[in-house]
């Protein structure tokens, strides 16, 4: 469906070329102030960047149309909503004969015959935005229990940052336009961007975040997990294609004694020594910081001529992808991931009781 969490429910509504995009976020405790300065901010980081981005520019203007007064939740639903301004649907009718390789247009319009391929319709990267504003919104019931979250471009194409990273270099990401946490990095992720824009082909990458603050216990078993759930929302984010907790794939291959994290007592609280577990055992978060990474596929309409299926002659044909795209995801999706840990995280925290609902 398309609302996720169970104490704070978010619906997303709209389409990539229709009138306006948004979501209702339900459930939100009333008396919060919002912040609309920081919706903006992320706004901003959402954005596509000059060389790197889609040349499509939408103000991503949040309307607030309802469950706010004078800048104060009100307890009923938000209801945030985001006007289409910059569309041009022109290349995107062939589509519908002619589905894109690695976009959702084949599967989408056998399944639904009146789907609106017009800038990939539902399944677009710009239903993402709400989620920006709702996570923007949330981040502020996080902040007041001490809990932060960050994000940062740990990999784009051939470019691997390989430094431990945490909140402080998320935050100087914010200032990069491909978010990587040093200067020389995003140069050099950049030029594998405008590298791969120039062969008319895209890059993928990972995407690393982190939930710093959390309490002990935040997730419920079983299968609402704090990892099940926020695999759950990392996996409705359009073009992430794989997830990963502390080690992941790397506990694998190492043994019980290096992949086990000592507890020590540490100034009142206990924490452990390393961080192979991500912050999450049984499901439950342990008081260290979760550490999760999200890789993102490279983009899917690319300009060169790829083979597809005549939908409506049914033979092999080919294909030729115009219009505005983004030769990489993972810049813009940074926020995105942030929205979603937020959103999972707040959900979990009032369904445990540790934020009062
Ligand atoms: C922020 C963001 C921007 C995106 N921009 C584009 C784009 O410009 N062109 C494109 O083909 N796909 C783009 N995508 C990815 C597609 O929406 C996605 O690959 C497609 O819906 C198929 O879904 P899947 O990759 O999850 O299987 C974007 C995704 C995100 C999260």
């Amino acid at each position: 469906m398309n609302t996720f969490g169970r104490s704070l429910r978010l619906t997303v509504f709209g389409s990539s070329h229709g009138p306006a995009i948004g979501c209702v976020l339900d459930g939100m405790p009333a008396g919060l102030e919002v912040d609309e300065e920081g919706i903006r901010q992320e706004m901003g980081l959402r954005r596509p960047q000059e060389g790197i981005g889609t040349p499509r520019k939408e103000e991503d203007e949040v309307n607030i149309i309802s469950g706010v007064l004078d800048l104060r939740t009100t307890g009923a639903p938000i209801t945030l909503m985001i006007e289409n301004r910059d569309v041009d649907s022109s290349k995107y009718e062939q589509f519908r004969r002619l589905p894109r390789p690695g976009h959702a247009d084949m599967p989408a319009l056998i399944k639904y015959p009146n789907h609106d391929i017009r800038g990939g319709g539902q399944f677009s990267g710009r239903m993402t935005a709400p989620l920006v504003a709702a996570g923007a919104l949330v981040r502020r019931i996080l902040e007041e229990e001490d809990v932060h979250i960050g994000a940062f471009s740990r990999s784009i194409g051939d470019v691997t940052d390989h430094k431990g990273r945490g909140l402080e270099d998320s935050r100087f990401s914010r200032t990069l336009a491909t978010r990587a946490c040093e200067p020389d990095l995003d140069v050099a992720m950049r030029r594998s961007i405008e590298a791969a824009a120039q062969d008319g082909d895209s890059v993928g990458g990972v995407v690393e975040c982190m939930i710093d603050g959390l309490p002990i216990g935040v997730g419920e078993p079983w299968f609402d997990s704090l990892e099940s759930v926020l695999a759950h929302g990392m996996f409705s984010i359009p073009a992430v294609k794989g997830l990963e907790f502390g080690d992941g794939f790397k506990s694998a291959m190492s043994r019980g004694s290096q992949n086990n994290d000592p507890y020590r007592w540490h100034q009142g609280r206990i924490i452990t020594r390393g961080n192979c577990h991500g912050g999450i055992l049984g499901g439950m978060s342990t008081g260290m910081p979760v550490l999760m990474r999200a890789a993102f596929k490279p983009t899917p309409s690319i300009s060169r001529k790829q083979d597809t299926v005549d939908l409506e002659r049914l033979v092999d044909s080919e294909v030729t992808v115009q219009g505005r795209h983004d030769p990489c995801i993972v810049p813009r999706a940074v926020p995105v991931v942030e929205a979603v840990a937020i959103l999972t995280v707040a959900d979990l925290m009032m369904e445990g009781g540790f934020i009062a609902p």
